[in-house]
């Protein structure tokens, strides 16, 4: 898809279509892409039915959720983040903060919070009945469970245990995560990653999503890419830079894709037997915009400033291992 340089576009996940009109009315209006990219991810974060981002969000070990996001401008190459924040709905603008007001990129957990309370931002219970539910049937059991007041060793070796088998366990949405990448009318490019992470997760456990280079990165003088599946695996192989880089080598956005997809090949990782097991979208500095996947099903979504409703396409399937 090609785009002229008045023409604002945005390129996401596929859970991150119920933000496209908030960021669509922004763009249309002549805003920024951080706004709008901000803006799309906030109604992610509020989808109670999405079970990997924001409210709603499947808890971690101990039944509390903890939510990830960050966001980088790739006009100043500014960028913020958070990570393993509870109670705050909205993280995404926790990081957009972060990078506006602070000399830092990422804040984490306690501090992270405390910067969210002296910065005014509103509390909520993120903990669904639903997402209570599903921890209370997975992890306590029947019984009540082994975790609840019980020992570390106990919890460490309950969580090994479920995490050798997490395939089998999590909820189909939990690699959900969502990606926003956003072009405005004036060629500013911003990309946002928002996640409540890996289901029954260890507390503090990062992914990829809170952290620039790995699950998220924008240039506007080449492109941006973001990342959603297993984080550990993004991390290790810096996916979203390599897409931004390949980009800057000259290569064509679905090559520098499933170059950055054919990367991660490479690593020896026994937990990422699973299909849809990393994807990873894109945008080229043009607004042309494409997305990968190890899943043969997995889709994205798209729209311009042109179209009245978003598009859905199939990802670039490369599968982890060679067929
Ligand atoms: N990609 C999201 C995560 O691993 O937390």
């Amino acid at each position: 898809m090609g785009s002229g340089a008045q023409v604002g576009v945005i390129v996401g996940s596929y859970n991150s279509r119920v933000g496209f009109p908030a960021a669509m009315e922004i763009l249309r209006a002549g805003g920024s892409a951080l706004d709008a990219a901000v803006a799309a991810v906030k109604v992610i974060e509020d989808n109670l039915e999405d079970h990997s981002v924001g409210t709603g969000g499947i808890p971690n070990i101990l039944g509390q959720v903890e939510l990830d996001a960050s966001i980088m401008d790739g006009t100043t190459l500014a960028a913020g983040a958070v990570g393993a924040v509870k109670n705050y709905p909205h993280p995404i603008e926790i990081a957009r903060k972060v990078m506006e007001v602070t000399p830092h990129v990422m804040l984490v957990g306690e501090g992270a919070e405390l910067f969210a309370r002296v910065h005014g931002f509103q509390t909520a219970n993120l903990l669904t009945e639903e997402a209570e539910q599903e921890w209370r049937r997975h992890i306590l059991g029947e019984d009540g469970g082994p975790v609840e007041g019980e020992t570390y060793e106990d919890q460490f070796s309950l969580y090994m245990s479920v995490v050798k088998d997490w395939t089998k366990l999590l909820h189909k949405e939990i690699f959900g995560t969502t990606n926003v990448i956003v072009r405005d009318t004036q060629g500013n490019i911003a990309s946002a990653v928002s996640t409540s992470g890996w289901g029954f997760k260890w507390p503090g456990r990062l992914g990829d999503s809170p952290i620039i280079g790995a699950g998220n990165y924008a240039d506007s003088r080449f492109g941006a890419a973001a990342c959603t599946g297993r984080g550990e695996m993004a991390i290790r192989a810096a996916s979203a830079h390599s897409v931004v880089t390949y980009l800057r080598q000259g290569m064509t956005l679905e090559d520098a894709l499933r170059t950055a997809m054919l990367d991660l090949r490479a690593l020896v990782d026994p937990y990422a037997e699973r299909d849809n097991v990393m994807n990873i979208v894109a945008m080229d500095r043009h607004g042309n915009v494409a997305a990968a996947s190890t899943s043969l099903a997995a889709r994205y979504v798209f729209q311009t400033t042109e179209m009245d409703d978003y598009e859905e396409r199939p990802r670039i399937h490369v599968p982890l291992r060679e067929e």
